[in-house]
């Protein structure tokens, strides 16, 4: 089978808007499938272009999305509630949509198509000390990361998939989420001039959004290589403590950095993470997280920081 013909559920988002011109311009006929939680502007771009359409469907509609689904080769599963804030806000909802439109996804696939699933670093959980592998075990500590490895198990039972899982993406895209940390923290240090940091010792991993959209080329590339397995995506010289994120950014922006000893971050997450599995099949990252934020600083004189209800 010719694999030339891919369907993004949640396509119009922050990696997918990053991973839809790359497949682009690889001559890949590309479609969208996405329910529009945070606009399409993202997408405007690519509509003149032939190999490209957009669907506006939710991953709940099991038949829009079967109708879909066959009609594609490869499957790439982004669509979810992304992140602890957005998860917490409405329980049931991520639940729903990172579980069951998981399933959803699972059941409409024929066996000879291929799924690449956006899984997440964050299934580790609290996980310090060593880094974790793709054999380490699974400690997910928000909704978020529950629903995730709860999707991740169900994606795991299609013989033909893949899961990555990604480390905490940065850097700018044309759907840019501000609730990542090295883009929340450039953005705090920016605009407002100070950050408060809670636990600076604990872990985080990292990865560049642009990285992320070429590991998922990659998966397609190599899909003989990797089928029916979990691959974290990042790098290993990416691994950094939150205050060693702060003090980057405090290199190149004059802010007031101040390190909290009471109370605590809602996101607990505390992690390392070897990367090892995926460069020995030849997958390397390309920016570390020095030109990322140096990327987002120029980023941050473009964004729109006024407030409406404010007069300045
Ligand atoms: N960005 C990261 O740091 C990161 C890290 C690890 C894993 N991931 C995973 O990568 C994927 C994409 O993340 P992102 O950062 O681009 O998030 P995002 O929130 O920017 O994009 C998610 C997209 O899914 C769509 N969507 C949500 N519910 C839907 C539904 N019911 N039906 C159809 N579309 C729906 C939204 O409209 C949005 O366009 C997610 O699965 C996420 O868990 C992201």
């Amino acid at each position: 089978m010719n694999h030339t013909k891919i369907l993004i559920t949640g396509g119009a988002g922050y990696i997918g808007s990053v991973l839809t011109p790359l497949l682009l311009e690889q001559g890949f006929k590309v479609t969208v499938y996405d329910s529009l939680l945070y606009g399409g502007s993202s997408l405007l771009h690519f509509i003149s272009d032939k190999k490209f359409t957009f669907i506006k469907g939710d991953i709940h509609d099991k038949e829009s999305l079967s109708q879909a689904i066959n009609k594609n080769d490869t499957i790439i599963h982004l669509a979810a509630i992304v992140g602890l804030p957005a998860c917490n806000k409405d329980q049931k909802l991520a639940h729903s949509t990172n579980v069951k439109g998981t399933e959803n996804v699972v059941n409409s696939l024929s066996p000879n198509q291929i799924l690449i699933h956006a899984s997440t670093v964050s299934n580790y959980g609290a996980f310090p000390g060593s880094a974790c592998d793709e054999n380490s075990s699974l400690n997910p500590i928000s909704c978020y990361g529950k629903t995730k490895t709860e999707a991740e198990r169900i994606v795991l039972d299609f013989q033909n998939s893949v899961c990555l899982r990604f480390a905490t993406a940065f850097g700018v895209s044309p759907r840019i989420r501000l609730d990542l940390l090295i883009n929340d923290f450039v953005y705090q240090a920016y605009v407002n001039k100070f950050l408060i940091l809670f636990e600076k010792t604990y872990k985080r991993t990292f990865a560049h959004v642009q990285d992320i959209a070429s590991s998922i080329l990659f998966a397609i590339q190599n899909h003989e290589k990797m089928k029916n397995s979990i691959f974290n995506v990042g790098d290993n010289s990416n691994n950094y403590s939150k205050e060693e994120i702060a003090l980057k950014i405090k290199d190149r922006l004059e802010y007031y950095l101040h390190f909290a000893d009471i109370d605590g971050d809602e996101d607990k997450r505390n992690y390392s993470v070897s990367y090892e599995k995926i460069n020995s099949l030849g997958f390397k990252t390309n920016k570390t997280v020095d030109e990322g934020i140096d990327e987002l600083i120029k980023a941050s004189r473009i964004f729109e920081f006024k407030h409406p209800y404010k007069n300045y």
